[in-house]
């Protein structure tokens, strides 16, 4: 597979180009915005009763796999409410200090966008806490015996937190935003209207029959769609006339080596290594990791979810189980398919013959769900 194909469906915008034609694709107001129907419905009450009172909105976090537009959305409060929005993330404010110096600089009922917000460190967790309850910032003056609080006012200012999973972020922190909405993945009726109105914005001619194909195989998510749309098109205008029709569009994919239910390589592999390595599971996912040198986090946050959504893995307490379902989509894609271990995890003596364990150390974790 190429790199091009690879990174085509990892859901992150990390190439900045990318990111700033990913960005003139984007929704700039709850009106434009296709899908999440519940969750634009309560912002926008959110969103102009705070306008209504003159204040600034609640705090706003947002959890869900990557790429459903959680960005996208912080960009939309701040719009609604018609003020300015910054962005940053958990990684990236590494200091108090870092957060503090972000904080002052904050216009009244300005949007403060913290990604990755379950990954900010404890000691800026401390700062934030007084900041998002009481706009007021508790700065240490001195050292040692003669060291003192200071507490400074800031201005009202909104928090839209992002995260993968709701449940990374610590108790006191999620308790201090005051609406918590979970993004799901997009219908395919929802993603070929995104692809529809992304063609038109790059003036792109696209058939109904090829935006259904790439809404098909975008895995739920905005992102893919408009990364395929851009793909589509180059095909489309290197081989033919730069009309997306649905041939073209299905040409293009089956390059890109995305299958029919959206699934790249990776996820292909991720589902092989069950099946084929661990009977069908359950096994762990460090050793799932271990296998596919991928990280937890990645597996997790980035492959598991649209493969738990379309029902090819099952969680259990003992690990990840490849479904029957995962198994016929395997089988028709011509993978080699052994007969299911199921029923056995809980006879720990025949883990020792699975196949490959003695060769694979990531096996040896395969019964625990870590
Ligand atoms: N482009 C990316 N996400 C979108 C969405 N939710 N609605 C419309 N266009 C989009």
């Amino acid at each position: 597979m190429t790199d091009d194909a690879l990174r085509l469906l990892a859901a992150d915008a990390a190439d900045p180009v990318e990111a700033a034609v990913e960005g003139s694709l984007r929704p700039r107001s709850l009106d434009e915005y296709i899908g999440q129907r519940e969750v634009k419905a309560n912002l926008g009450v959110l969103l102009q009763a705070a306008r209504a009172r003159e204040e600034a909105a609640d705090h706003i976090l947002l959890y869900g796999p990557p790429g459903l537009g959680k960005t996208t959305l912080a960009t939309i409060v701040a719009r609604e409410l018609g003020v300015n929005v910054r962005y940053t993330s958990g990684p990236a404010i590494e200091r108090p200090g870092d957060l503090a110096a972000v904080l002052t600089s904050l216009d009244e009922r300005d949007v403060l966008f913290i990604d990755e917000v379950h990954r900010l460190n404890h000691a800026v967790e401390e700062i934030l806490y007084p900041a998002m309850e009481d706009y007021a910032l508790d700065v240490m003056i001195g050292k040692g015996p003669s060291a003192r609080s200071l507490r400074l006012t800031l201005k009202p200012f909104t928090v839209v937190g992002a995260t993968t999973r709701a449940g990374r972020i610590s108790a006191p922190l999620r308790d201090r935003f005051g609406a918590t909405y979970r993004l799901d993945f997009y219908s395919d009726a929802e993603l070929t209207q995104i692809v529809e109105r992304s063609a038109r914005i790059l003036d792109v001619h696209i058939d109904a029959g090829a935006a259904i194909a790439i809404a098909r195989r975008g895995r739920g998510t905005p992102r893919i769609v408009n990364r395929l749309l851009k793909r589509t098109r180059d095909h489309a205008e290197v081989h033919g006339d730069g009309r997306v029709t649905e041939t073209a569009a299905n040409e293009a994919l089956r390059l890109l080596e995305i299958d029919d239910e959206g699934l790249d390589s990776t996820d292909r592999k991720l589902l092989a290594a069950i099946v084929q390595k661990f009977g069908s599971g359950p096994v762990g996912v460090a050793a799932l990791g271990a296998v596919l040198s991928e990280e937890i986090e990645t597996i997790e946050d980035v492959y598991e979810p649209f493969l738990l959504r379309l029902g090819f893995i099952d969680r259990t307490p003992q690990g990840r189980i490849a479904t029957d379902l995962a198994r016929q989509h395997l089988a028709g894609l011509g993978f080699e398919i052994p007969p299911p271990r199921r029923g056995e995890a809980d006879m720990p003596s025949l883990w020792a013959d699975v196949a490959g364990a003695a060769d694979d150390p990531g096996a040896a974790l395969g019964a625990g769900d870590r």
